[in-house]
């Protein structure tokens, strides 16, 4: 008999088919003279019903096992379901309990769990309704950024995880060490000595795969990675966590007009692919977890986003009468709740600010001929704040070096950097998006922990 996926069975099934399917039970119910259980094996939203005869072969003794949680294989018949609810549901001739389960102390109740205790049982959530809609949404937007980019012959790369460089240079570094930690070794000053460690350097966790990215995309043009990334910042947000995973794509021959372009295609291109792909769990996230899901994507695939620059947002926080927490003044950086005013209320769509102040932004950022901002880009979006970040790169050498100099950075270990604008230096740009952020986004989920498997914040990495 044909193994066949549950989402296979429900959108394409047809009566007197038969098939076999393998998956864990959701939910038993034991009516007169029969009984429903309801099986999911991940692949849909809605669970397969299967209907139970009082004269099946050991009746009795089989619905005592059939309990939530246990993993079963079902063979049978496909039949056009009598109630209300499904189109089609399965008949048995067998079944098999592949792997049983105690329902007595089985963590997940048929009934709702909150997010919070869900969190607590990090290796089980998965088979929740909210949770597998999470990520197959979440794999729909891998696809999604894989089509978008291989589709226009950029190259798909990956840059270490392990790098000797503070690319952001905010200093939110995770360090890499074989070092002894309850003897590390000293130098003759007391200081650590690093030249005894595994890369005779420190070393840290990598926060951007970007300068890589630079250096292959002034060989192959058009690049992107998709990994994760690493930042040791001490913030219990909503929309942090200290392993996350990011898109960079980075373009040779690019300015900041044609990075915004992108960015506004690429955004809209993982909506629509995601709408088109997985049409039931985005209803669900539109009818359980927030009303604006549905309206939000389509806002986005239909109405060009905003474009201003950062001196021009100021302009308009200083103009609103809201009272914010933080201060808003000519070059302090942006505020989630600054951003949010402007995404959410001022324009209500995504919006793209361009040319922050020259002394909030990282070092590789392109210089303006004004000197005092340079060619940034932060794409925000209502409810998240910023969702992609990126610039146009400094390309000139003598600047970059300046720059470099007034960020204390190290000039010397970016030789190879700065060797960049030495040979077959050309105008170049890239961005960042927050690869969670754009699942929230998506999915209207309050907090990045329900977006990733196994969330790591502080103080948190169980699973
Ligand atoms: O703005 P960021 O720091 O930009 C960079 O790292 C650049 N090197 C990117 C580039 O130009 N190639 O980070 C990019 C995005 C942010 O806009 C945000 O969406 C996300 O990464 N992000 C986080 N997501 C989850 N948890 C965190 N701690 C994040 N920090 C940044
Ligand atoms: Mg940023």
């Amino acid at each position: 008999m044909e193994k066949r996926r549950i989402a296979d069975i429900l959108r394409n099934g047809q009566p007197d088919e038969t098939v076999t399917v393998e998956g864990w039970v959701r939910t038993k119910r034991e009516l007169k003279g029969f009984a429903f259980m309801e099986v999911n094996d991940g692949s849909f939203l809605a669970n397969l019903q299967v209907v139970i005869n009082q004269d099946f072969p050991d009746y009795e003794a089989l619905l005592k096992q059939l309990n939530i949680g246990a993993a079963v294989k079902v063979s049978g018949v496909l039949a056009a379901s009598q109630g209300k609810g499904q189109r089609i549901e399965l008949q048995p001739e067998s079944i098999a309990i592949v792997g049983d389960s105690d329902p007595e102390t089985y963590p997940l109740q048929k009934k709702r769990h909150s997010f919070e205790f869900l969190r607590s049982i990090g290796h089980l959530r998965s088979r929740t309704n909210t949770l597998g809609a999470v990520f197959r949404v979440r794999n729909a937007c891998s696809n999604a950024i894989h089509h978008f980019f291989q589709d226009r012959g950029f190259l798909w790369i990956h840059t270490p995880l392990i790098t000797t460089n503070d690319c952001e240079g905010a200093g939110e570094l995770f360090s890499v060490t074989s070092l002894p930690l309850e003897k590390i070794p000293q130098t003759q000053a007391g200081k650590v000595d690093y030249e005894k460690d595994f890369f005779g350097k420190p070393a840290y966790l990598t926060v951007s795969g970007q300068l890589e990215a630079e250096a292959m995309a002034l060989a192959f043009s058009n690049v992107y990675t998709f990994g994760p990334t690493f930042r040791a910042e001490n913030s219990n947000t909503s929309r942090h966590l200290a392993e996350f995973w990011m898109v960079e794509p980075e373009m040779a021959f690019c300015d900041l007009q044609g990075n915004m372009d992108l960015a506004e295609a690429f955004l809209k291109f993982i909506f629509k692919y995601v709408l088109d792909t997985c049409p039931e769990d985005i209803e669900f996230f539109n009818k359980r977890i927030d009303k604006t899901v549905l309206k939000t994507a389509e806002n986005i695939i239909n109405n060009d986003f905003e474009r201003i620059t950062y001196t021009e947002a100021i302009a308009l926080l200083e103009k609103s009468d809201r009272q914010f927490t933080y201060p808003v003044e000519w070059g302090l950086d942006l505020q989630s709740e600054h951003e949010r005013y402007l995404a959410e209320e001022l324009f209500q769509k995504p919006a793209i600010v361009t040319d922050y102040p020259v002394g909030i932004k990282a070092f590789y950022m392109r210089l303006n001929e004004d000197e005092k901002t340079v060619a940034a880009m932060d794409v925000i979006a209502p409810k998240i704040g910023e969702i992609i970040g990126g610039s146009q790169r400094e390309e000139r050498l003598d600047v970059l070096e300046r720059r470099i100099q007034a960020a204390e950075m190290p000039l010397e270990e970016l030789w190879w950097y700065r060797d960049l604008r030495r040979y077959g230096s050309v105008p170049h740009a890239g961005f960042g998006l927050g690869f969670e952020r754009v699942v929230q986004f998506m999915t209207g989920m309050g907090n990045i922990r329900d977006v990733i498997p196994f969330p790591r914040t502080p103080l948190n990495a169980e699973f």
